[in-house]
């Protein structure tokens, strides 16, 4: 990274992408950027290929956008990669997806630990198979020492849900008493989410042309930012993600109060 930022001996390609990083005014970039990563069936049909073919092109994209993310200092990265909903997909699909997952901790674990990335799964566990979610866990944990991007993957994930469990978990505390109805607060809320600890979402990004949020981070997206675009995941690229984020770093953000230039 500082060969890159110096320029000193560094690339045509490492300089590109300096100068693409430079785009963005540093004291404007978002703490915790969200992605629906949508278009992938559809990217694969345009090419006359199975939709399990898009999948796995999205792979790549999502390698290539996470490494951005770790070169400009993102501090959380959270990605939709199966919602509860994407059960109604036919088998193949899910199974498909499932050793998707597998196979990416597989074989991008030392990545992530190079570029000292936190790994941490959201949502539900049950329905996933056993293997998977002890990959999952283990995968956590090598992981967990880390102290550089958190990055977090969704799965088998729903906004409404997890708002569901954290009640769950705080009654069940309440009812032992271990803690009173009225000091559940925002900030005993949030701790009892998937995303713990994390800051709220800053900028959600959405390919692939549709305009909704998918139960996807309901309490963290709050007041967040949105940016959609037509590109189909599997075509989405760095270029494309700095303009969101030189979008994102013109924003004016009032959080329900007023601008303070009073526009
Ligand atoms: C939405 O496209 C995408 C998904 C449901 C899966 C996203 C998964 C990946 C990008 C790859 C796996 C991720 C990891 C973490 C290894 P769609 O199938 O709904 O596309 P469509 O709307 O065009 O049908």
């Amino acid at each position: 990274m500082w060969k890159k930022i110096l320029g000193l001996g560094a690339s045509k390609e490492e300089k590109d992408l300096v100068a693409l990083y430079d785009r963005i005014p540093k004291d404007r970039r978002p703490r915790h950027v969200a992605i629906i990563m949508d278009g992938n069936g559809r990217w694969a049909e345009g090419q006359g290929l199975l939709r399990t073919a898009g999948h796995a092109q999205g792979v790549k994209t999502l390698e290539r956008i996470m490494e951005t993310c770790v070169d400009l200092g993102i501090e959380v990265l959270t990605v939709y990669a199966f919602s509860t909903e994407n059960w109604k997909r036919p088998r193949p699909e899910v199974d498909f997806l499932m050793n998707l997952f597998s196979e990416y901790l597989d074989k991008k674990i030392e990545k992530m630990d190079a570029n000292h990335v936190r790994l941490r799964f959201l949502g539900r566990e049950d329905g996933m198979s056993g293997m998977l979610v002890q990959k999952m866990h283990a995968a956590e944990g090598r992981l967990a020492k880390n102290d550089g991007m958190i990055f977090n993957i969704a799965a088998n994930y729903g906004g409404q849900d997890e708002i569901l469990r954290a009640v769950q978990t705080l009654a069940a505390r309440a009812a032992k008493g271990e803690i009173a109805p009225e000091d559940i607060d925002e900030k005993v809320f949030e701790a009892a989410l998937d995303t713990a600890d994390d800051p709220p979402v800053d900028l959600v990004i959405r390919t692939s042309g549709d305009l909704r949020l998918s139960n996807f981070l309901l309490w963290q997206a709050a007041y967040a930012e949105f940016w959609f675009t037509k590109t189909n995941w599997p075509d989405f690229t760095p270029e494309e993600f700095v303009d969101a984020l030189v979008d994102f770093a013109h924003r004016k953000r009032r959080f329900g109060g007023l601008d303070p230039s009073g526009k």
